[in-house]
């Protein structure tokens, strides 16, 4: 289901994998397997707009002038800490990609998030920018993110997770309306802990086995 702002990879192993996930008798090191696969097609959707050039080669047979990435390596930035399990299965894919980091933790008060930690790329007003967070849940982090990649220069923005809640992509439409958002799934809402129902519980914990 694609809206100007939203695509749901509605893909039958996209589908199948992400249920697995959601069921809390799956493992750890399975759900951070099927984390890693997802991701691989999560990143096939969300790079379709990289621009292309074309290259001379030749073949065993001939000459051709054959499709190349153009331009900067692009940049993926995770969202701290869950974040890191989407990059590593892109990363597989996009091994030249350079990578930032930005720390948010939400306070368990006021479901706001507090900044930590931040180093990304140079030259992020030349490369598309793809943000990586499984989950967005109210939407604060990722609007905070994406207000401070804004302010370092990124203008070519993509923000990727696993669910989404409808809370969260509209805070990301009034806030970052230039900003496409992939997802997995649109689930139905929040609840008043600011989890995603019916998720999968907290993405960080069922990825690193804390809780
Ligand atoms: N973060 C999570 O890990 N899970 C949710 O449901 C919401 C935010």
């Amino acid at each position: 289901m694609t809206q100007p702002h939203l695509t749901i990879v509605d893909h039958p192993l996209v589908q199948h994998k992400l249920t697995l996930m959601r069921d809390k008798s799956t493992s750890t090191a399975g759900f951070r397997r099927l984390l890693r696969e997802i991701s691989l097609l999560l990143a096939y959707e969300i790079t379709r707009e990289l621009e292309m050039t074309t290259t001379r080669i030749e073949t065993p047979l001939c000459e051709m002038d054959a499709p190349v990435l153009e331009g900067k390596k692009l940049a993926l930035i995770s969202i701290l800490r869950a974040g890191n399990g989407l990059l590593d299965g892109i990363l597989e894919l996009i091994p030249a990609a350079r990578v930032g980091f930005i720390g948010l933790y939400r306070d368990p008060e006021t479901l706001q998030p507090v900044q930590y930690y931040s180093k990304v790329p140079s030259g992020l007003d030349e490369r598309m920018t793809i943000v990586v967070d499984p989950m967005l849940a109210t939407g604060n982090s990722s609007v905070v993110a994406i207000d401070l990649l804004k302010k370092a220069g990124a203008k070519n923005l993509r923000f990727l997770c696993l669910l989404a809640s409808p809370e969260g992509v509209e805070r990301m439409r009034l806030a970052h309306p230039d900003v496409p958002i992939v997802t997995a799934a649109l689930d139905e809402r929040l609840d008043d802990h600011g989890y995603i129902v019916p998720g999968l519980g907290d993405a960080g914990d069922r990825m690193f086995g804390t809780k």
